[in-house]
């Protein structure tokens, strides 16, 4: 995900700045720039594809005499990974240099607009408007005013819809510094005679732990001794300072221990993120940009095969029980190192997907490329812009989940889920689903962060549960349809993160084999929401119990099971049939952390693993 460092202060601006970038390495990135402002009022701009360590190469950091700059990594959304797309981006006369994180909405619109009135272009991003529509509004005013840089950036931020986190810089003015934000983070260190602004504590704490939390729709405006805070239209006349104690290397996995821990609380923002943009104008269905091209072939298809591996595969399962039910298309799901041997039968109306949170497996790249090499259409869901998945496929959805540096997947795991839940509701629309169906899944899409925020809160209970079972050294994970793949991907988080033997099954399958495993040594976790069929699993639990085995049901408060007799009940909050398996990998995910901590295990590396298996 893209970060920001700004400073302004009485140390030379380049290193400190390229020391921030490097500490927001950690967060995944696929470019980078810096743009400096040095006293006789000129702008210096590097940018480069690739390592903060080629940028740092790129210039003459002790010719470097400013003491105001901006720095960025970019992790590409709008536009390809290239050097015009990096940020700082300049403005059309050079008044302005800037770099933002987050998305402007209305951007081609405002992109006419500026075009009707002269200005050009250089890059694919939406963050060129946003410098430009600023340096509009400041030539409209009085130039060289320093008011006029505040008011230019205020009605600028007025006119966008979207989010951003920014800071910016003016020719005019030398030691100055302006950072503004909405639903993308900021904060403003507070050193002596000096201000620094980050999208991350890591790049702040090596230099000072006191910071101000910049809050959306807040503009801070500062000079090298002052800092004054602004909103779209006023000036905020008190300021909060806060003091952060954790180290800087704490600082980039934020108050979490692991980064597995941070992920899986940043799902309802990972989850909003993924779903931007993807929801129709009347409420009623899904798009997807990416895969527009391929809408004909749609109506045609007659079967869609999924391919991909571990954790993505498991999302591949559960595409096919929410496609085949909404969308009453057949769908086959292959592990992606067997389909590219296997040369299966394929009918000519199938479409063939991929699955990778890396874009790099390279079993999965590999089927990819047999099934075009046989003139299927692929289309790609992969999380990370450019990659090698997301460039051979013929269309594609970003998932928009940030980076994943701990090995297990989490949040990109749970990111797949919901795409493939608004692609069966999108493949649905198109074919038989009505409108009042459609309109009850994006409402139910539209309170997913807020459940999902509800379901982290069960995180102290599964801790206990944990202390409970720590020491077993073997689990079933039992569940029947939308919740088999969930038993799945329990099994396999358990087994790499913990090392525990681990088995997911289908629940009413286990008496045809599993069920001699079960004793007071081996404890089950049942995953089951549906009312309908709650009678059946009951009958399974009983069948565990009647051989001592302990019970752990994760299940839904709307469920009559308070008086059966289970050893754990963990409740998850009630949603959408389709979204409801995105709830039911939280409580797993936490307990296999929990164990794995416990056991004394390295959470975020795991022995023997690596979280881009390009080998095959
Ligand atoms: O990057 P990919 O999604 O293609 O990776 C596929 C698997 O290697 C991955 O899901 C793996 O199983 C994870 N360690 C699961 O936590």
């Amino acid at each position: 995900m893209c970060g920001i460092i700004g400073y302004t202060g009485f140390r030379p601006a380049a290193p400190l700045i390229l020391d921030g970038l490097q500490r927001l390495e950690y967060r995944g990135y696929d470019s980078a720039g810096i743009g400096l402002l040095d006293p006789s009022r000129e702008f210096e701009l590097h940018r480069s594809v690739g390592r903060v360590t080629s940028l740092r190469e790129s210039f003459d950091l002790e010719k470097s005499t400013s003491h105001t700059g901006i720095g960025h990594t970019r992790w590409a959304t709008h536009g390809k990974v290239s050097t015009e797309n990096a940020h700082p981006h300049k403005s059309h006369y050079g008044h302005f240099l800037l770099v933002h994180n987050g998305v402007v909405e209305n951007f081609k619109k405002i992109k006419n607009f500026l075009l009707e009135h002269g200005y050009s272009f250089y890059s694919e991003t939406d963050t060129e408007v946003l410098v430009n529509l600023i340096e509009f509004h400041y030539r409209q005013g009085q130039v060289a005013e320093l008011a006029n840089f505040l008011q230019a950036t205020q009605k600028a931020l007025q006119d966008i819809q979207g989010t951003y986190g920014i800071a910016v810089l003016c020719r005019d003015f030398p030691d100055r510094l302006l950072a503004a934000k909405n639903s993308s983070p900021l904060l403003i260190g507070i050193g002596e005679q000096e201000y620094i602004v980050a999208s991350d504590a890591a790049a702040i704490v090596p230099y000072t732990s006191r910071v101000v939390y910049l809050q959306d729709r807040e503009i801070a405006f500062i000079s090298h001794d002052e800092l004054d805070i602004y909103t779209l239209q006023t000036k905020k006349t008190s300021i909060t300072t806060h003091l952060i104690d954790w180290s800087p290397e704490e600082a980039q996995r934020g108050r979490y221990e692991h980064y597995m821990l941070k992920e899986i609380h940043e799902q309802p923002q990972v989850i909003a993120n993924t779903m931007r943009g993807h929801i129709s104008d009347d409420l009623s269905t899904t798009h997807f940009g990416g895969i527009a091209a391929l809408l004909t072939q749609f109506h045609r298809l007659d079967r869609i095969v999924f391919c991909a591996c571990g954790s993505a595969w498991h999302a591949c399962l559960e595409a096919e029980y929410l496609i085949e039910h909404y969308a009453r298309i057949p769908v086959e799901v292959e592990y992606a190192s067997e389909f590219r041997y296997r040369n299966a039968p394929l009918s000519k109306n199938t479409l063939i997907a991929v699955v990778s949170q890396s874009g790099e497996t390279l079993d999965t790249l590999e089927a990819l490329l047999e099934a075009r090499r046989k003139g299927y259409s692929v289309i790609g869901i992969t999380n990370v812009v450019g990659s090698s998945i997301a460039r051979e496929t013929d269309a594609g959805v970003y998932q928009h989940a940030g980076p994943e540096i701990g090995v297990a997947s989490t949040k990109a795991f749970t990111s797949q889920l919901c795409i493939t839940a608004m692609l069966a509701i999108y493949l649905g629309r198109l074919r038989q689903m009505d409108y009042t169906d459609g309109t009850a899944f994006i409402q139910a899409l539209q309170e997913l962060p807020k459940k999902i925020e509800e379901t982290l809160l069960l995180e102290a209970q599964i801790s206990e549960i944990a202390q409970r079972y720590h020491h077993y050294e073997q689990f079933l994970f039992l569940g029947r349809q939308t919740m088999y793949p969930i038993a799945l991907e329990a099994a396999l988080k358990l087994k790499e993160i913990a090392y525990i033997q681990a088995q997911g099954y289908p629940i009413a399958e286990m008496k045809h084999g599993p069920i001699a495993l079960v004793s007071e040594h081996c404890p089950s976790f049942v995953l089951e929401t549906q009312a309908a069929i709650f009678p059946k699993t009951l009958s399974n639990i009983q069948e565990i119990r009647a051989r001592h085995g302990k019970v752990i049901l994760v299940t839904t408060s709307d469920i009559p099971s308070e008086d059966m007799e289970v050893e754990e009940r963990i409740t998850i909050p009630r949603t959408h049939h389709a979204l409801q398996p995105i709830l039911a990998t939280i409580p797993v995910q936490f307990f296999a952390y929990h164990m794995a901590l416990l056991r004394h295990c390295d959470v975020d590396k795991p022995r023997n693993l690596a979280k881009s298996v390009t080998v095959e």
